[in-house]
């Protein structure tokens, strides 16, 4: 019997992500490319679509740069809506009350993957 090819890449390796830190990345999902903003906490890795429920633009202000605040919310670079690194929840700003795309993602093998 033969094993069916695999054409799974993980997106991205844990070890180049600091802890409490962001990376950006391409994902194929349903079929389409999107971004994917991913956030890592110790072993675990969340992730969303890198697209901002106010108004369509990127979370991020260069590729793969995420802004953090210090109450630890990501915030949107462009009109500054602030969401929970816990589940993605927008708690201030013009779209308080939405919330992010969920990606599911899982990390094996030291690798971080489509779940
Ligand atoms: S597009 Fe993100 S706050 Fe407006």
């Amino acid at each position: 019997m033969s094993v069916p090819e695999t054409t799974a890449t993980a997106l991205i390796a844990l070890d180049a992500m600091a802890d409490g830190g962001f990376a950006e990345t391409d994902a194929s999902i349903d079929g389409d490319s999107e971004s994917v903003v991913l956030y890592r906490e110790g072993d675990q890795v969340r992730a969303w679509l890198n697209i901002c429920p106010h108004a369509g633009r990127r979370l991020d202000w260069a590729p793969g740069q995420f802004l953090k605040s210090k109450e630890g919310h990501l915030v949107c670079a462009a009109h500054g809506a602030s969401f929970s690194l816990e589940n993605g929840d927008c708690v201030a700003g013009p779209c308080r009350g939405d919330r992010l795309r969920a990606v599911s993602v899982q990390v094996r093998d030291g690798q971080v993957w489509l779940a």
